[in-house]
C-alpha cells in the first residue's frame, strides 16, 4: 500500500457522513447570526488570522463564509476591495450594518453557497475561507477556492475532530463520531498537486464562559444536537462544579492552511 493509493476525499466524505457534528443549514446560521455578531468581533482569533495573511501586492480579497464581517471589516482597511460571501442573509445584513457604522465603503456582499456554481463570483488576489469549510465534498470546495484566487489562498479548519471539549463529552457520557480532522485537507491538497503551508491559531475557548446553564446547554446543543435527560444532567453537574468552572479552559486550535498560486 502506498499513500498515493489512498483516496482522502472519499475518506473525508465517509467520515462526514457518520460524524456526530451534523451540517448546519442556512436557517441555523441565520438564527445564530445575532449572537455570533455580539461576541465574534472581540475574539483574539481575528488578529491572529489577519497577522498570518500576506497582503503584499494584493488589492482584492474574497472572504468565503464571511459571517458578520469580523475578518472582512479588518481586511477592508488594508485592501481596495473586499468581496464578502455567505449563504446566510442575516450574516450579510449584520455585516452591512457593521460596515456602515464604521463608514467602510469598499465591501461588496455576495449571497452564495459552497454548493452553488461559482462562475458568477469574482476572482480576487486573496481568497480566504475562515472556519467555514463544513462542506460535503472537500476536494471540490478546495478547487473552487483555488480557481478564484489570483495569488494566495488561506483557510482555517478546527484541529481535533470535535467542536466540544472531551471533558464536557465525558461529563455527559456521550461518545461521538469525530468530524474529519484538518489533516484530510492537507492530504487532499497534496493529491491536487498543492503543497500547503500549515500554521496553527490558538484562540480562546468561550464554551464555558456563560453566566447561566441554559446558555451553556444551548451552545452544546448547537454542536451536537439533541441530548438525553441523563446527558443534560451530566452537563449540569459539570456546570455546577466549582473546580471545573475555575479551571482555565483549554484553548481552541485552528489549523491555518495556505498556498500560493
Ligand atoms: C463559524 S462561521 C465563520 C465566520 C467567519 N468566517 C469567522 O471565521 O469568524 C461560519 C460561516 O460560514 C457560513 N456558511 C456555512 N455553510 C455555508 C455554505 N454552505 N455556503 C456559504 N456560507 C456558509 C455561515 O453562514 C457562517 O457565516
Amino acid at each position: 500500500m502506498n499513500i498515493l493509493d489512498i483516496d482522502f476525499n472519499t475518506l473525508y466524505k465517509e467520515q462526514k457522513n457518520i460524524t456526530t457534528f451534523k451540517p448546519k443549514t442556512k436557517e441555523d446560521w441565520n438564527a445564530k447570526a445575532k449572537d455570533m455578531d455580539s461576541r465574534i468581533h472581540q475574539s483574539i482569533y481575528n488578529e491572529e488570522f489577519l497577522s498570518r495573511v500576506d497582503t503584499k501586492e494584493c488589492t482584492t480579497l474574497l472572504d468565503v463564509g464571511c459571517g458578520p464581517g469580523n475578518l472582512a471589516l479588518r481586511f477592508a482597511k488594508k485592501l481596495e476591495r473586499v468581496y464578502a460571501m455567505d449563504y446566510s442573509e442575516e450574516m450579510l445584513r449584520l455585516l452591512t450594518a457593521n460596515a456602515a457604522s464604521k463608514k467602510i465603503e469598499n465591501i461588496e456582499t455576495l449571497q452564495a453557497s459552497w454548493d452553488d456554481e461559482w462562475d458568477s463570483l469574482p476572482s480576487a488576489d486573496i481568497v480566504v475561507a475562515s472556519r467555514s469549510m463544513e462542506v460535503s465534498d472537500m476536494a471540490q470546495a478546495l478547487a473552487k477556492l483555488d480557481t478564484k484566487a489570483n495569488k494566495r489562498v488561506y483557510l482555517s479548519y478546527k484541529v481535533g475532530g470535535s467542536f466540544v471539549d472531551t471533558e464536557i463529552l465525558e461529563a455527559m457520557g456521550r461518545r461521538i463520531h469525530p468530524k474529519p480532522d484538518y489533516i484530510y485537507i492537507v492530504n487532499i491538497l497534496y493529491k491536487m498537486g498543492i503543497n500547503p503551508r500549515i500554521d496553527y491559531i490558538e484562540s480562546e475557548n468561550k464554551k464555558i464562559n456563560f453566566n447561566d446553564f441554559d446558555s451553556f446547554r444551548e451552545s452544546t446543543f448547537w454542536s451536537i444536537g439533541e441530548m438525553s435527560e441523563s446527558e443534560i444532567a451530566g452537563l449540569k453537574n459539570l456546570f455546577e462544579d466549582e473546580n471545573f468552572r475555575k479551571k482555565p479552559q483549554k484553548p481552541t486550535y485552528w489549523a491555518m492552511i495556505s498556498w500560493e498560486k
